[in-house]
């Protein structure tokens, strides 16, 4: 799509770029071709979008849920059960009955509670559960704190501590099949140490595991491989061959054992951008102001987490606008945190101007929310 072809659509909408999207899944398998051990899922909370699950299914990848909707959305749009894993805290029964009823390929499980309830409803349905541990490493990822996972002081997993009683426990159970071990260290992480430090952490612990004389087949490594958003237009695919050559170089995988990971930020952020139009330039006494048609509402990620979403002011630069200014780009809604960027240089801003925000794929659409009464952005794949 262009300028004229925005120009015409109802703003604000997300605006996916599937070509982008093919290309990146590309990487992808390129990088994990000499690894036929190595099994990536998409995290299908990233962004749900029927197009864009659709053609992660036919690249083959699996999928990462985190609730019985994400895994009947998974399903709908073409991912085999057996290649569906799924974490969260708080699972319900019915969710645990969705995805035994879907035979799903793995719980990620998070409590010994939760352990208990699993094999009480696979008894109920005359099934068996393959589980395995979210373990917390204790492993910093030094990325923002609402985005950490991996600490003792996250809510996530189970202590290693902890570790051999739950799996004692799980072999215990009738209805459980102990599979292997599940980490997630956060998200947006751009450096590849603390993917190699995670590395470390999970060779001492199937060391101490086979002094046990306890089998592990299958690992995962979750996701959290980061983009950049400073520059989306330089690093439009992320370092895939850095990230998963990380894991071929660090972690002793004995033979036969699986290695997963759920890629969400990487596989969709760079192809999504929300679309906008400008309804006002307003001057005040010390800030201009571009107020678009897009709020948090609509991408919440800036209000939350202080990110940043590249605008590009589509119409000025078709206009060849040579002069500049600097806004404060803000939404409509009645919060102040309702601002994407301050002080950031345009050229020259009018209204009805077609404004992108830039790597809003990831975490975007699928945090939309209502408030103000306000109508949840649509969105256009192609
Ligand atoms: N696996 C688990 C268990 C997770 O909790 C997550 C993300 C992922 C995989 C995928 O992580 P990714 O590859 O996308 O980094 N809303 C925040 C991000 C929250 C991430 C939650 N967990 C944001 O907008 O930055």
């Amino acid at each position: 799509m262009n300028l004229t072809d925005f120009e015409k659509q109802e703003t604000p909408f997300y605006y996916y770029d599937l070509q982008l999207l093919d290309a990146t899944l590309n990487a992808i398998r390129e990088a994990v071709e000499d690894a036929p051990h190595f099994h990536v899922h998409y995290a299908v909370k990233a962004c749900a979008t029927p197009a864009v699950l659709k053609k992660i299914a036919q690249a083959g990848l699996g999928a990462d849920c985190v609730s019985g909707g994400e895994i009947l959305r998974a399903v709908e749009n073409g991912f085999p059960a057996s290649d569906i894993v799924y974490a969260g805290v708080g699972k319900t029964d019915r969710e645990i009955r969705t995805a035994l009823e879907h035979n799903i390929a793995a719980f990620n499980v998070e409590s010994i509670p939760e352990l208990e309830v699993i094999n009480e409803l696979a008894s109920e349905m005359g099934r068996t559960a393959r589980v395995a541990f979210r373990i917390n490493p204790n492993v910093d990822a030094h990325t923002h704190e609402k985005i950490t996972t991996g600490l003792n002081e996250n809510k996530f997993g189970i202590s290693m501590q902890d570790m051999i009683p739950a799996i004692r426990m799980a072999e215990s159970l009738k209805h459980i099949d102990f599979i292997g071990l599940h980490f997630h260290i956060g998200s947006q992480i751009t450096s590849f140490v603390p993917f190699a430090e995670l590395c470390k952490c999970i060779n001492q612990l199937t060391a101490a595991l086979e002094a046990e004389d306890i089998m592990v087949r299958s690992i995962n490594v979750g996701g959290g491989l980061g983009i950049d958003y400073d520059c989306p237009d330089e690093h439009p695919i992320p370092d895939f061959n850095g990230y998963f050559n990380t894991f071929k170089k660090h972690l002793k995988l004995r033979p036969g054992q699986e290695l997963h990971f759920e890629l969400g930020r990487a596989v969709v952020a760079q192809c999504g951008q929300l679309v906008s139009r400008v309804v006002y330039v307003k001057h005040g006494l010390q800030k201009h102001f571009a107020i678009i048609d897009a709020g948090m509402t609509d991408l919440v990620r800036p209000a939350m987490y202080g990110s940043f979403h590249k605008p590009v002011n589509l119409s000025a630069e078709a206009r060849g606008e040579q002069a500049t200014d600097q806004y404060d780009i803000v939404g409509p809604i009645c919060e102040s945190s309702d601002v994407f960027v301050k002080d950031y240089t345009l050229p020259l801003t009018r209204r009805g101007d077609i404004i992108l925000l830039k790597s809003a794929g990831a975490y975007g659409e699928i945090m939309a929310s209502q408030y103000n009464c306000r109508k949840l952005p649509g969105s256009i794949a192609e």
